[in-house]
């Protein structure tokens, strides 16, 4: 007899979900694919780890990459959902799931270690949303479901009934891990035009997997409405969505419609800014050594007023400090839409740069990624609007504009250590020790950029 200790926030726990039935598997071609191919070398380590593996990993599968064996949930299927399920805020002990419907049941999220159960179940939260709020085609309803009580960086399969009857399964997350396991990030921005391009990008980031999705912004031009959301992301990034949590920043194009509100009902992001009318437009979360923040670069309001004027006010950067103090972790990552640097036609954003950076560089911030400019960029390490160095507390800034939408020129400015302006593409970042090891792979799946940055 299997005994399942439930979270406080459980309705019920049952171990016989595991044999119930799916509806018709939508996401072939999502596959297992585990071909991890980032320019990290394998773990050469030769000290005992105690998995008994003899690689020195410590993840227990014997192949010294460090990254544990990928779960067997099953198929992918959610055919019948208006939107597939998606990773928000994934956390150590917790993840919260999100989907929508248009049958509008009493739905739960079930999660288990094995796809044989025991299952845990938890209660969504249901939102009704309407075409005259949305603009969409039907009347449909958006959930939201969180599972807590987990361990850190323990893979479950999840499924999701409504009315008692599975409409998801085969499906599998993995919490966020406190150790010092490498961390893949894929990123990219300005992707949401529904292109051939966007798309063809897309299939290449399916080839290889990632723990942490950050999405740049302009990820539904042109106004960031709800149509536009589901057409260019919800539609688009279907099978990486289910797997790999998302983290946005909002783009100038999302804040058009409502100040980002289609954004901010879409997503669910952590709650911690100060003036709780700001909520989920900046936060923060930590995976494996990294400490990642997400910040607002289009209500001007959050940043001019010690930018301007050096009052302090609630603002973001007030939290921004407060996070960036609390913060213990080696590596950190801030990312929002306008960047500081870019060599486009169009000016880099000077209020980011002179208000916003050099906060960063006064708590160690070592990358900064954005993108707005539709093109590809990475700099020389930079601090005080100058270069510098790594080991003077230089911080590498990329802009990754090309996930989609057309290209624009850009040649290059003093700050420039690559840049390309005539290939669609993702950054591929992967964090491991005293190095993060990057590539940026196009859509015909070349590598137009290989680095590594060093940070110890
Ligand atoms: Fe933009």
């Amino acid at each position: 007899m299997v005994v399942v200790i439930c979270a406080a926030t459980l309705i019920s726990c049952s171990d016989n979900a595991a044999d119930e039935a799916s509806g018709s598997d939508s996401d072939s071609g999502s596959g297992s694919s585990s071909t991890d191919s980032t320019t990290s070398p394998s773990d050469t380590s030769t000290t005992g780890d105690g998995d008994g593996d003899g690689d020195g990993d410590g993840d227990g599968d014997g192949d010294g990459d460090g990254i544990p064996e990928r779960i067997d949930c099953g198929t992918p299927s959610y055919a019948g959902l208006r939107r597939a399920p998606y990773l928000q805020s994934v956390a150590p002990s917790s993840t919260r799931v999100a989907w929508a419907s248009e049958t509008g049941g009493v739905a739960t999220l079930h999660v288990a270690e094995s796809k044989d159960g025991p299952w845990m179940e938890f209660a969504a939260t249901p939102r009704v949303f309407e075409v005259d709020y949305t603009g969409e085609e039907v009347d449909y309803t958006a959930y939201d479901a969180t599972a807590d009580g987990l361990q850190p960086g323990t893979q479950y399969c999840y499924e999701i009934h409504e009315d008692g009857d599975p409409v998801a399964t085969g499906l599998w997350f993995e919490t966020a891990w406190t150790d010092d396991r490498a961390v893949r990030i894929v990123a990219l921005g300005d992707s949401g035009n529904a292109s051939a391009e966007q798309l063809a990008v897309r299939d290449r980031m399916l080839e290889r997997d990632f723990d942490v999705f950050l999405h740049l912004g302009d990820m539904a031009y042109g106004d960031g409405t709800f149509p536009e959301f589901k057409e260019r992301v919800f539609d688009v990034y279907t099978e990486l969505l289910h797997k790999t949590p998302t983290w946005p920043t909002m783009g100038n194009h999302e804040y058009k419609t409502d100040n980002g509100q289609p954004y901010l009902d879409l997503y669910y992001m952590p709650e911690v800014t100060l003036d709780p009318a700001h909520a989920e437009r900046y936060y923060s979360f930590d995976y494996g050594e990294v400490h990642f923040i997400s910040l607002e670069t289009n209500d001007l309001p959050l940043i001019t007023a010690v930018a301007l004027d050096q009052t302090s006010d609630i603002t973001m950067l007030d939290w921004l400090r407060e996070d960036l103090a609390q913060n213990d972790k080696p590596w950190t990552v801030a990312f929002f839409h306008h960047p500081p640097y870019t060599s486009s036609e169009r000016d880099p954003n000077f209020l980011v740069r002179d208000g916003l950076v050099p906060i960063l560089e006064e708590w160690g911030v070592d990358i900064v990624l954005a993108g707005h400019d539709h093109h590809y960029e990475r700099t020389v390490p930079l601090e005080g609007n100058g270069p510098s160095t790594k080991e003077e507390g230089g911080i590498y800034y990329f802009v990754v504009g090309n996930g989609g939408a057309g290209l624009r020129p850009a040649d290059g400015d003093w700050w420039t250590a690559e840049v390309n302006d005539e290939q669609h593409g993702y950054l591929s970042l992967r964090i491991e020790g005293c190095t993060a090891y990057g590539e940026v792979v196009t859509l015909d799946g070349e590598i137009l950029d290989s680095f590594e940055l060093p940070d110890c």
